[in-house]
């Protein structure tokens, strides 16, 4: 199926011992990387991840992305971001909130001899960037955030040329049926349905995570990618979901509908 995650070379002055040395001075790691023989993360709790994961979508991404800008939002360690960029993407902008996870990534970059850029931006001021990008990764972080329409909606508004890569924890049913254009106010069957598009809001924490927010079931996920203006293309992995832009949503929403003044004064 998916070519399997293959070691970073490093480079020169690094060798493994001062990789190593750097890897425990720079804390605790979401993401596994195997940087020249030494792993950033051996004891990850879900394994050898992200590799894991990415082994299952890989092949939903153009294996040549020369030519081609890409923007990685929640970039983490860098894991995805210097895939693209070995890919043979011309551009890879990096962004987290994370000035810790971000460290790592300049670090993993570094020492791979890897150039992407990495900025300490959240996704919520990705209009600052000023510029559309030919793919969009947004890969673990939707769940993370209080307001995850907003995001996907300034997304497509701001940052999304053509296409955006989504993945995100999902919870309850994983199928999906019709739902119909409008309901009377007399239904209230329909609420009680498994496959009714719906988003588990998390008060305290899940899985010792106080971050993680809002977890939709497949059907939530999908109708929230739809209702911000995109088509799903492609389900290569349960998590994961590939959405262009759609011209006839958009040209339905407008520009407009997504101002984020209006979203704070509206019922958007
Ligand atoms: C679960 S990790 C996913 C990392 C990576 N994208 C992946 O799929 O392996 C979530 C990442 O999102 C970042 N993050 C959380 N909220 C964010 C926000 N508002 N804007 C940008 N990044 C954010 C975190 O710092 C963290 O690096």
């Amino acid at each position: 199926m998916a070519t399997p995650q293959h070691p970073f070379a490093i480079k020169e002055p690094w060798t493994a011992d001062l990789v190593q040395k750097r890897i425990q001075e720079l804390g605790e790691w979401f993401h596994n990387m195997n940087l020249g023989g030494v792993e950033t993360a051996p004891t990850h709790f879900l394994g050898n991840y992200p590799a894991v994961k990415w082994n299952h979508f890989s092949s939903a991404i153009p294996d040549d992305l020369r030519g081609k800008t890409v923007l990685d939002i929640g970039c983490n360690a860098g894991f995805y971001a210097l895939e693209m960029k070995r890919r043979g993407a011309d551009r890879v902008l990096g962004i987290d909130s994370s000035d810790h996870y971000l460290e790592q990534a300049r670090f993993a970059a570094d020492v791979t001899g890897l150039e992407i850029e990495l900025a300490n931006i959240s996704v919520y001021e990705v209009k600052q960037l000023g510029e559309k990008f030919d793919l969009v990764l947004f890969l673990g972080v939707l769940y993370h955030l209080r307001y995850p329409l907003l995001a996907l909606d300034l997304l497509r508004r701001h940052v999304v040329r053509d296409m955006l890569v989504v993945q995100s924890m999902l919870r309850g049913s994983c199928d999906v049926e019709p739902v119909e254009p409008d309901y009377p106010i007399s239904e209230t069957g329909v609420f009680e349905h498994p496959t009714f598009p719906q988003m588990y809001f998390v008060e305290k924490k899940y899985s010792h995570d106080p971050t993680n927010w809002w977890i939709p079931n497949r059907a939530g996920l999908e109708a929230m990618l739809r209702s911000a203006g995109f088509e799903i293309v492609a389900h290569p992995e349960p998590e994961v979901f590939v959405a262009r832009i759609s011209q006839q949503r958009a040209s339905e929403i407008g520009d407009e509908r997504i101002d984020v003044r209006r979203v704070i004064r509206g019922r958007e």
